[in-house]
């Protein structure tokens, strides 16, 4: 699929991931939207791709906040690609600690919601808006990419919250491509290994430190364009549908 002239919408735009793809996409002449949380990354972001990209406050946690995205990104063109790749905080523990005390409910919910149901409705949200849309080539309407994590397969300890949310974030990829095939509506997902974003919270070179040397080949960590690259060839690629990519150097997480 050409996203030129279309519309793409980024939900965690300003985030690691989301500016390096908010960047290829617009590179790739689309009209992108930035939806995030992060009001002074994302509008300095948009000012900066000039009139190819705006920002708007988004949370995933809002129905009302995604419907909103959902329709400005239509405003400048048919929504033709949505890139769900918002972050945020999953406080990881053992299910049952050293002190014998049992993780939180809350927080393995607020984790699960972020995670999984914020990336449910907004594929569905996008997915009807681009339901409306004219199809392309082959009934192609869009395609939705979605982010899991290699933790979504090979969980560490004190992930159970973060990797179950992102084992479902994977095993809703088949089902909903499967659903909106009828649409022309295509769905991915890339579960990344160990990247270099602010998610780590950890100047670079200490970050580099401490995860490159786990990464078989090559030995560094990812670079958040890596991701857009793929990203971008994801929406490119009409073929690529219902399946889960691993962008990781061959890193298999042990049990820490
Ligand atoms: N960085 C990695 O190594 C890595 C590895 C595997 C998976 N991931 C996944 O990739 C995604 C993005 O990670 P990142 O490294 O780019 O993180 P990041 O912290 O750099 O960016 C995340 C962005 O999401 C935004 N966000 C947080 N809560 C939000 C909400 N409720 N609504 C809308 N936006 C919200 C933040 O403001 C931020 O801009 C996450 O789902 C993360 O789990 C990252």
């Amino acid at each position: 699929m050409d996203i030129s002239g279309s519309s793409a919408l980024i939900i965690g735009g300003a985030g690691g991931f989301g500016a390096a793809t908010t960047r290829r996409l617009a590179d790739a002449g689309a009209q992108v939207l930035i939806a995030d949380m992060a009001e002074d990354k994302g509008t300095t972001l948009a000012k900066e791709l000039g009139g190819s990209a705006r920002f708007l406050k988004t949370d995933v946690l809002s129905e009302d906040s995604v419907a909103a995205a959902v329709a400005a990104a239509g405003e400048t063109g048919p929504l033709r690609a949505c890139i769900i790749v918002h972050g945020g905080p999953s406080a990881g523990a053992r299910i049952i600690d050293r002190d014998g005390k049992r993780y939180s409910l809350g927080l393995f919910r607020r984790t699960v919601d972020i995670f999984l149901t914020g990336t449910f409705h907004v594929l569905a949200q996008a997915a009807e808006a681009m339901a409306a849309t004219e199809p392309l080539a082959d009934n192609q309407r869009g395609v939705i990419v979605t982010t899991a994590s290699i933790a979504g397969f090979e969980g560490q300890v004190g992930q159970a919250d973060y990797s179950a949310a992102k084992g479902g974030v994977i095993g809703l990829t088949l089902t909903a491509a499967r659903d909106l095939s009828p649409l022309g509506v295509r769905v991915m997902c890339i579960a990344p290994g160990t990247f270099l974003t602010p998610a780590y919270r950890m100047a670079p070179e200490e970050a580099q430190a401490k995860w490159g040397p786990l990464v078989p080949n090559p030995k560094r960590m990812g670079d958040p364009d890596e991701y857009a690259r793929l990203a971008a060839h994801i929406v490119e690629n009409d073929f690529l549908n219902g399946t889960t990519i691993r962008i990781d150097g061959a890193q298999r997480f042990g049990l820490k």
